[in-house]
């Protein structure tokens, strides 16, 4: 049966299900802007939900990863992602 989990988005904590995607969990939190755009600065965020965008990338206690492709567990430290995490 899935468990409610702790974890925190830029400093803010949250609550999700353990299992799900960070993409989905931050969504269902209400969080949508995940990153900024390197040219214009506008907001992003999950776009595919397949791997295939890169829109979502965040950082996972400390390590760069796809929100969309990464699961969620109890005490995840996710950070937004910056322009020179994306490669472009
Ligand atoms: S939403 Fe496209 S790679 Fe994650």
């Amino acid at each position: 049966m899935p468990q409610r989990v702790d974890f925190s988005f830029d400093g803010v904590p949250l609550t999700g299900w353990a299992g799900d995607n960070l993409a989905a969990a931050l969504m269902q939190a209400g969080t949508r802007r995940l990153r900024d755009s390197p040219r214009a600065g506008q907001a992003r965020g999950a776009f595919c939900l397949m791997g295939s965008c890169q829109e979502c990338i965040v950082w996972v206690d400390g390590a760069r990863r796809e929100a969309c492709r990464t699961t969620l567990h109890a005490g995840m430290a996710i950070r937004s992602g910056t322009i020179a995490d994306v490669a472009v």
